[in-house]
């Protein structure tokens, strides 16, 4: 039943994309199995450098962050939107236990799968953690959660998934984290910063060409679920960077006029010569912008924690309206 609704919506997502001028397919489809394994050979590519800032940021400030992320009451929740294997995260958990304060953490996740193996993994090595892991939507998660107000919670948002968002998404995104908020309540949210486009560019136009795959998979995986013939030879991976937006941009371009049908719809699109399909955005933030959307929805700016370079910020806001 559950698949059946992830195929229309992906079927309908896909016609609205293809028909569209110009053309575009959502990235949050890029994660079908071989997908997410793509991904991961991403994060460990040497070019890759947000996941080793982040990952720095955790380990080598941690009682800082610690610190500032719980609450000096006698309980609080630490939720984890998108929390995926919680790797960095467990740094945080870690320390809390050790440090004897007392939390639930509470990871929240679409894919039910990750949210078994990350409990499994909890439970073995961090036995005294109080954990309750919820799957789906973020949102709907987070409102059952707002029922306990007296409960403070401090929300995770990492890795820089905010920087998939358009514009308009993020600030509706930052709006709901408001709108589940108590006047108290935290987000800590993770950002890549503006830095020598050629770093930028290096990580999102990588030599292994495991971006490349990673965008060209999507249309493997129309040819899969939505019976598409994609051929993939006839399509170039290109990436850009605006350095004045902050926005990494990423598309396949057909290298030849052609007609591609989508089996499961019954429609067939013409792509002419060099007609481009915008696949992914990945905004890098400037310190300016992340306060002025903290402030704009009621939150202010407490800490913010940067790796030595200044690659990466995970921003830590208090709701305060
Ligand atoms: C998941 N997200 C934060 C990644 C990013 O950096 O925007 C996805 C990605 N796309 C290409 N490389 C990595």
């Amino acid at each position: 039943m559950e698949q059946k609704i992830l195929l229309s919506q992906l079927a309908s997502d896909t016609l609205k994309g293809l028909s569209a001028n110009p053309k575009f397919l959502l990235s949050k489809y890029f994660y079908d199995d071989e997908g997410s394994l793509i991904f991961q050979d991403i994060m460990h590519m040497p070019e890759y450098y947000l996941t080793d800032c982040e990952s720095k940021i955790f380990s080598e400030q941690t009682s800082k962050l610690c610190l500032a992320l719980h609450h000096k009451t006698d309980f609080f929740n630490l939720v984890e939107l998108g929390s995926g294997d919680g790797l960095k995260t467990k740094i945080l958990l870690k320390h809390l236990l050790e440090k004897d304060i007392k939390f639930q953490y509470t990871p929240v996740d679409i894919s039910a799968i990750a949210n078994q193996q990350l409990m499994e993994s909890l439970k073995a090595e961090l036995p005294a953690l109080q954990v309750e892991a919820k799957t789906g939507d973020y949102f709907t998660k987070l409102k059952s959660l707002n029922g306990h107000a007296s409960i403070p919670k401090t929300i995770l948002f990492l890795g820089s998934n905010i920087g998939n968002f358009s514009e308009e998404e993020t600030i509706e995104f930052i709006g709901q984290l408001a709108a589940y908020s108590n006047v108290g309540d935290k987000v800590l949210l993770g950002f890549d910063l503006k830095k020598s486009p050629k770093i930028i560019m290096d990580a999102y136009n990588d030599p292994h060409g495991h971006t490349r795959r990673f965008n060209l998979n999507h249309l493997i995986r129309l040819n899969r679920e939505l019976d598409a013939d994609f051929d993939i030879r006839k399509f170039e991976h290109h990436t850009t960077y605006n350095p004045q937006t902050g926005d990494v941009k990423s598309f396949l371009i057909s290298n030849i006029e052609q007609i591609v049908r989508l089996g499961a719809l019954e429609k067939s699109f013409r792509l002419k010569k060099w007609e481009a399909i915008f696949m992914e955005r990945s905004r890098k933030y400037d310190l300016q912008t992340v306060e002025k959307l903290a402030a704009n929805s009621g939150f202010k700016v407490a800490q913010n924690f940067t790796d030595g370079r200044n690659y990466f910020m995970d921003s830590l806001w208090q709701k305060i309206t």
